[in-house]
């Protein structure tokens, strides 16, 4: 007997109930903990298995392993984020065997170079498994050459975070230059890293553990929108002018009193030519 297609359809009818993301390793709602304006976000890297096409490598668990980034030469340490700061800077490693054939991976678009940062201030204590994580995926732009990588090595980063709770909610980088440097192994890179962050309030009603939703880009980038920045463009011009107004006035008239000028006609009596 064959279904009635209607039947078919109202599965479809039924709204899909949105849960909180993301979740910790033990599939709870995280708690939020918010970070410090400037505090060090830890971040890591899942390894990759190069003798095996770029796969994760597992614990005996099988759950992914993760590794710091690779150490900038500029600070002996990983790249570092910090909470909530714009900022620019350099980070030169240098492409050991491995490294280089993880990013012919990367570069390739075989494998995402893929990271991860905690949702929560990572002093609060939580234990591995109740913290939840952002993903930060790098995405190098370049090409695979016989003897070597092309690589577009200038990336910008690019992170959105919860105004009400300084935490942040996503994160992307990109390589976005016009230029790429050739690497071979042994070669070192500098990467030109350029970050910038967007606060910003979700559009959702819920109450767990914030009001989430959608954290969406402003309108304008420059962090201000359209209305409000023509708005004080209005205000200061006006400002100005008042200023300027108000003090070449009082001097003029003054000068013009002393000087026994007849008021300003023409830019000729304004230099107070007298002929
Ligand atoms: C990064 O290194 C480049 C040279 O590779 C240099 O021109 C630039 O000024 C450096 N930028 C910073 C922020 O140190």
């Amino acid at each position: 007997m064959r279904i009635p297609s209607l039947i078919l359809i109202i599965p479809l009818l039924v709204p899909v109930t949105a849960e909180w993301y993301p979740r910790t390793g033990d599939d709870e709602v995280p708690p939020m903990i918010p970070y410090d304006n400037n505090q060090e976000i830890p971040l890591e890297c899942t390894q990759r298995d190069v003798e095996n096409n770029g796969e994760h490598k597992f614990d005996e668990n099988m759950n992914v392993l993760y590794a710091p980034f690779p150490l900038c030469a500029e600070t002996g340490k990983p790249i570092a984020f910090h909470y909530g700061t714009d900022a620019e800077f350099n980070c030169t490693f240098s492409f050991t065997d491995e490294l280089f054939h993880q990013f012919q991976y990367y570069v390739h678009e075989d494998a995402p170079f893929s990271c991860r940062l905690p949702l929560s201030n990572p002093d609060s204590g939580e234990a591995k498994s109740e913290k939840a994580y952002i993903p930060l995926r790098f995405n190098f732009r370049g090409n695979i050459q016989e003897s070597h990588l092309d690589i577009d090595d200038s990336i910008n980063v690019l992170f959105t975070s919860a105004i009400e709770q300084n935490t942040p909610i996503s994160a992307i980088s990109w390589s976005s230059s016009t230029e790429a440097n050739r690497y071979v192994i042994g070669d070192s890179m500098t990467l030109k890293v350029a970050v910038k962050w967007f606060k910003t309030s979700g559009t959702g009603t819920s109450e767990t553990p914030i009001n989430g939703g959608f954290y969406k880009l402003p309108n304008s980038l420059n962090g201000v929108s359209t209305p409000v920045y023509i708005l004080s463009l209005i205000v200061c011009i006006l400002l100005t002018a008042g200023g300027v107004y108000g003090i070449v006035y009082s001097r003029f008239s003054k000068k013009a009193y002393t000087m026994g000028y007849r008021p300003t006609i023409d830019h000729e009596t304004a230099v107070g030519k007298k002929d």
